[in-house]
């Protein structure tokens, strides 16, 4: 299985934090915002990963995390020149995706919740087609948006439509077979003139061969868009580490859990950032002295 994360775009909406740094490097509480899409592909087990970003980021990308190696796993970056829509990652991704089943994240959503990796590995083992995730929005009509009926079976897919069907918003994490790189080729611009991701889920729909888990109560889906829920998002974060004493997407912490890097590399890469209180703590976690963590 292979990764995408599609960490470009202009965030205009988020200037002047983003005149010269991606939104997506931005600070979400104690990390920058692609660690939480990086620990969403690390979770659900994968190791080979393409970050997509625009050609002014890349290098400062490449800065920050590197070719993976310290984490157990293998990063490749690539150039979208213009945003041309969610789809395209699987164009410039072409290469990188290969024969493979590929999962696609969007660089600035966080998803966290109780038992997530067990739902992604579930979500992994049926994958044929495609997997979405669902979550109830109070604006669905700013996302995607599924309708399902009583058993759950996606019964309709609509991209940002005025009169939602539902307040079921489909996230910004997907799962595919190999199929949706010939079909990102045969995909027509729409209206707003990108390839929307939508198009694609409606093929597979259309084959019986999309399906929907819904992330429920007590389950956070955050997207960072606005400066308001860039705060709320680091907010989200601080209070949950401040009370638990466990950190959200601590990529070296899953990189040791998953089996990625052993204890050793994990007290060493604390070591390396010892003068912050996340240094202290993989250094904690490295010892085996973390709070415990599950899910
Ligand atoms: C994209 C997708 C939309 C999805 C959303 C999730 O929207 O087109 O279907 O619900 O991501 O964040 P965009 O961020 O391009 O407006």
């Amino acid at each position: 299985m292979r990764g995408i994360i599609l960490a470009g775009g202009s965030a205009t909406r988020l200037q002047p934090l983003t005149g010269a740094l991606s939104k997506q490097q931005l600070p979400v509480y104690d990390k920058p915002m692609i660690y939480y899409p990086l620990s969403v592909l690390m979770l659900a087990g994968i190791q080979d990963i393409l970050i997509i970003s625009s050609h002014q980021h890349v290098e400062t990308f490449q800065v920050m995390l590197g070719d993976g190696s310290r984490l157990g796993i293998h990063l490749d970056y690539a150039v979208q020149d213009e945003p041309r829509g969610v789809a395209d990652a699987f164009l410039v991704g072409d290469k990188h995706i290969g024969n493979d089943r590929v999962a696609l994240i969007l660089g600035d959503n966080v998803f966290h919740g109780p038992g997530f990796s067990t739902v992604l590995k579930h979500s992994l083992q049926r994958l044929d087609g495609c997997e979405l995730f669902g979550y109830p929005s109070k604006s669905p009509d700013r996302y995607g948006v599924a309708e399902i009926d009583e058993q759950g079976n996606l019964l309709s897919l609509e991209e940002k439509p005025s009169r939602p069907r539902s307040n079921l918003a489909v996230t910004g994490l997907y799962f595919y077979d190999n199929d949706v790189v010939e079909l990102a080729k045969d995909l027509k611009p729409s209206t707003r003139n990108e390839l929307e991701i939508t198009d694609i889920n409606l093929s597979y729909l259309e084959q019986g061969r999309a399906r929907l888990t819904q992330l429920g109560r007590g389950f956070a889906w955050l997207d960072m868009g606005t400066h308001d829920s860039l705060l709320q998002a680091g907010q989200y974060v601080q209070l949950l580490e401040q009370r638990q004493g466990v950190r959200i997407a601590c990529v070296e912490e899953i990189a040791l859990r998953m089996g990625f890097i052993d204890a050793d590399t994990c007290y060493r890469l604390g070591e390396e950032l010892s003068a912050s209180s996340y240094g202290g703590y993989l250094m904690e976690v490295a010892s085996g002295l973390g709070a415990t963590l599950t899910g």
